[in-house]
């Protein structure tokens, strides 16, 4: 099986799912709702929690609800957290508060979080099974938590001088990372996985997350706006602070690093100005540098697949794991 088509044919059945879940009155509350969802996306954590489950069990429509679900959670988090980095554009299309403004969208994405439990608590694959229904629901809980916990340190970080690889790593493992893990962690629940195998997914997924984050980073200061579905540059003009933007400050030349900073957290900078500073800090080689710290933690993740018996699954999970490493979008 190729990955690709896999990760397709597991969007299509997700993306299935959602559409008929996400009906209902007002229209113009599940619209908001349904608009980031209906413009493209990965399907990267319900893609996790499938293969994970179907280490298990080969029937993937009994973990669909709770597949649906840590997508629906995913976009609850993307939808606020637009808002909260003011940003306009995301998988191509507007963000859901500029086509339906804060308001609604604040709703819109509860609406999701709040759907996605209740797809966990419907799921068949948990429903007959009390405790571990119970744990399911307790884990995913616990990771929004940490997700709020990790916007809370990315909404009100150090200064760039005090800006260290340790507060970058706690940051993504608990933004990024906690939604990985919970969806790793729910395919072993729900497949019935030991505990052994269950803390094993979640380190996996910790890992993926972190590579997965450290990449999106790299995009955000380098990426091809065709390729990301977002505007050039867009992390240096919102003023993020990444370990990506620390390495290029790092790698570049002091007349450059002023260009850098007069243009970081500048929306007003020229756009030829932002193009120039892109195609500087793609000439520094941090792409490299990134690229090769994500693949150490690559390495973790792929050592964390051991103790999973060898098959379909575990392949897919190496081969995503890998991809995720080496992507442009
Ligand atoms: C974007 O996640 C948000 C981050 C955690 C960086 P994805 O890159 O998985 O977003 P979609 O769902 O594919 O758009
Ligand atoms: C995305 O984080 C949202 C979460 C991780 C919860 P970022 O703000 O870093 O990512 P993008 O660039 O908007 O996707
Ligand atoms: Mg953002
Ligand atoms: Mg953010």
């Amino acid at each position: 099986l190729s990955l690709d088509a896999e990760l397709r044919r597991v969007a299509e059945l997700v993306d299935g799912y959602i559409r008929d879940s996400l009906q209902g009155d007002p229209k113009l509350l599940y619209d908001a709702s349904y608009h980031l969802l209906s413009a493209g996306g990965k399907r990267l954590r319900p893609f996790v929690l499938m293969k994970f489950y179907s280490i298990y069990n080969k029937d993937e429509y009994a973990a669909l609800p709770a597949a649906a679900a840590v997508e629906l959670v995913h976009n609850f988090t993307l939808i606020h957290d637009d808002i909260m980095d003011h940003d306009e554009l995301r998988r191509g299309v507007p963000t859901v508060h500029k086509r339906y403004g804060e308001a609604m969208a604040i709703l819109a994405g509860d609406v999701l979080f709040a759907k996605a439990f209740r797809l966990v608590a419907e799921s068949p694959a948990l429903k007959g099974d009390p405790p571990r229904l119970g744990r399911a629901v307790s884990q995913l809980a616990g990771s929004l938590v940490t997700v709020c916990e990790g916007q809370a340190l990315d909404l009100n970080p150090p200064a760039l001088q005090e800006f260290t690889e340790q507060f970058y790593f706690d940051m993504i493992h608990r933004k990024t990372s906690a939604l990985f893990e919970v969806s790793a962690v729910l395919g072993c629940i729900a497949g019935g996985g030991v505990e052994d195998e269950v803390k094993s997914a979640r380190e996996y997924a910790d890992h993926l997350g972190i590579a997965f984050q450290l990449v999106d980073d790299l995009l955000g200061i380098a990426g091809e706006p065709s390729e990301t579905g977002k505007p050039v540059g867009n992390d240096i003009v919102q003023g993020k602070r990444t370990l990506p933007l620390i390495m290029a400050l790092k790698l570049a030349d002091s007349k450059w690093i002023e260009t850098i900073m007069s243009t970081w957290g500048s929306k007003k900078a020229p756009q030829e100005t932002v193009e120039s500073v892109v195609r500087y800090i793609r000439e520094l080689g941090v792409d490299a540098q990134v690229r090769k710290l994500a693949s150490e933690h690559l390495f973790h993740a792929l050592k964390c697949l051991e103790v999973f018996p060898k098959g379909e699954g575990v392949n897919l999970l190496t081969e995503l794991a890998r991809a995720l490493t080496v992507r442009r979008m």
